[in-house]
């Protein structure tokens, strides 16, 4: 079988170029506000990801950087500035925190209306409830964007998702639940990954262990989303081993897949929490 691969940098590029137009057409620019604290590698690449996509479709994105030893108070001060600020539609806060920080008691500051991380109990609430007024997080909204954009039959299929952060693998279940998938959640307790993995439809890989999925595991036609960012080597890799593609129907490939469509779903977040407030 010769395995599709599912673009998400083209797609994005197809989505933020939409999103450019409509925000071009709207009286002033929606404005985000990203929050970082420290110096994280990766934080940084994604933060500087973040700014310049938003920048390149006509979205104000400002960046409030704190070093490393910030205090409790100063983010939540902040936090509620921005939930009064009629020029902020949207504002996110980069995790990983560190560890001195109480992320749950910052998160649930950010008024659900501008959480467009979606991370906010209010608006997991709403995912679970298969409300449309929930703002869905970026990475699992990207995915399920991806699947039906290649017109993915998710009735019925059996889904396994790798990894079960509040991130991507929770909401990322809950959305395939609600769209007819039979869920499992395998996580670093789960004994039997191979045998889950031999009668999955659908894989969702985001634990962060590099090319922990082997390519003998897969079901033949299996449909393969892969959210790992590793680096073995110096050399980028999935949480899926490359040599699984050719057993699949479908797969994201690491870079390219799944990260690009991360970056767009934020922006159109930004853009519909605008809308909302501003009663469009
Ligand atoms: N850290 C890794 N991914 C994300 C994300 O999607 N949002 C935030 N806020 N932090 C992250």
């Amino acid at each position: 079988m010769s395995a599709q691969i599912i673009n998400g940098k083209k797609t994005a590029e197809e989505l933020e170029a939409v999103l450019k137009s409509d925000i071009a057409e709207l009286p002033s620019a929606p404005g985000l506000a990203i929050i970082q604290v420290g110096d994280d590698e990766a934080s940084t690449i994604y933060v500087r990801n973040k700014l310049k996509a938003a920048a390149a479709i006509g979205i104000n994105a400002v960046l409030h950087k704190f070093s490393e030893d910030v205090s409790q108070k100063e983010i939540a001060d902040l936090i509620i500035t921005l939930n009064n600020n009629k020029n902020i539609n949207g504002m996110i806060v980069q995790l990983p925190l560190p560890a001195h920080l109480n992320e749950e008691e910052l998160l649930d500051l950010i008024a659900p209306k501008k959480d467009v991380d979606g991370f906010h109990p209010l608006n997991i609430g709403r995912l679970q409830n298969g409300s449309s007024k929930a703002l869905l997080a970026a990475t699992p909204k990207g995915i399920l964007y991806l699947l039906e954009k290649e017109k993915i039959d998710l009735t019925g299929k059996n889904a396994l998702i790798i990894g079960c952060s509040k991130i991507v693998g929770r909401p990322a279940g809950m959305l395939l639940l609600q769209h007819g998938c039979t869920v499992t959640f395998a996580h670093i307790h789960t004994q039997n990954l191979p045998q889950l993995v031999k009668t999955a439809d659908i894989i969702i890989a985001a634990c962060g262990c590099p090319q922990m999925v082997k390519a003998e595991w897969i079901k033949e036609g299996a449909v393969l989303i892969d959210v790992g960012i590793n680096r073995i080597n110096g050399k980028l890799c999935g949480d899926i081993e490359a040599a699984a593609a050719e057993k699949a129907s479908f797969f994201t490939p690491v870079p390219g897949g799944v990260g690009p469509m991360t970056v767009a779903m934020l922006l159109q977040n930004t853009y519909e929490a605008y809308l909302k407030q501003n009663h469009k």
